[in-house]
């Protein structure tokens, strides 16, 4: 089994792909004042919790998700269904998003392209007076030893000054910030600690170090819940 295909195997049928609620979406849409027929994009929407809380506090909102991998896209789809056409989910790279949208919202993607050189690209995809929404890790000002362990395989981290660094770095304004911790974490590792336990038995070797480095990877959140860490910001192009 390749490494790839390990991980995928592990990525699958689990409600969302990275820490968060719906009281994330709620505070985004309320910080930004998103109207009621937005136009809205959910980059990197995985299998689209989000896109889904988005649809249902939003009525009248257009909504496109766009995420990299098919499995996700097929899980988003089947997901917002209910929702008709007004909710569209594609398969495609957020780096090339066209827009014109009210809001981007971006859940533990904006990483893949950097923060200023994500929030660069999408400037043109946003309609006048649009923001962007992300979500990204973030060090506590004294962080624990298991939260620099947590965080070894991302070089980018830091604390709060430095993602506002980066998104001064892109010419853009932040409206509002705040922290992703706690429940959104559990409500992440839950189901993926149950996936874990049904792949475990039998498990060729590829598939069991992907799954030894994801108990590793909760082990240490658990270690230190407190310091472990997406910051969600709302911003807008000055
Ligand atoms: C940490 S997950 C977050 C998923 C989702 N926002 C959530 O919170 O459940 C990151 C997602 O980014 C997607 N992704 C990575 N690179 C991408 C790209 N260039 N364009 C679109 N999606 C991408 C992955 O497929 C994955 O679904």
């Amino acid at each position: 089994m390749t490494p790839d295909a390990a991980f995928f195997a592990l990525h699958r049928d689990l409600p969302r792909e990275g820490p968060g609620q719906a009281e994330d979406v709620h505070w985004a849409l309320y910080t930004a004042a998103v109207p009621q027929d937005a136009r809205i994009c959910d980059l990197a929407c995985g299998p689209g919790a989000d896109t889904r809380t988005l649809a249902k506090a939003r009525p009248r909102a257009r909504i496109t998700a766009i995420d990299l991998q098919p499995h996700f896209v097929a899980a988003a789809q089947a997901l917002v269904a209910p929702y008709g056409e007004r909710v569209q989910v594609h398969q495609g790279d957020m780096a090339d998003v066209t827009g014109p949208y009210d809001l981007i919202w971006c859940a533990g993607g904006l990483y893949f392209l950097g923060v200023t050189e994500g929030l660069r690209r999408w400037r043109g995809a946003l309609a006048p007076g649009g923001h962007v929404a992300f979500s990204e890790p973030c060090l506590p000002p004294r962080p624990s030893q298991s939260a620099v362990d947590f965080w070894a395989d991302y070089p980018a981290i830091s604390g709060i000054e430095g993602i506002r660094a980066r998104v001064e770095a892109a010419d853009y304004q932040i409206l509002g910030e705040r922290m992703v911790i706690g429940g959104a974490w559990s409500d992440y590792y839950g189901p993926l600690s149950r996936r874990i336990a049904l792949l475990r038995p039998g498990a060729p070797a590829g598939l069991s170090r992907v799954l030894d480095e994801a108990e590793t990877e909760i082990a240490r959140w658990q270690a230190a819940p407190d310091d472990i860490a997406y910051a969600l910001l709302v911003v807008a192009p000055k």
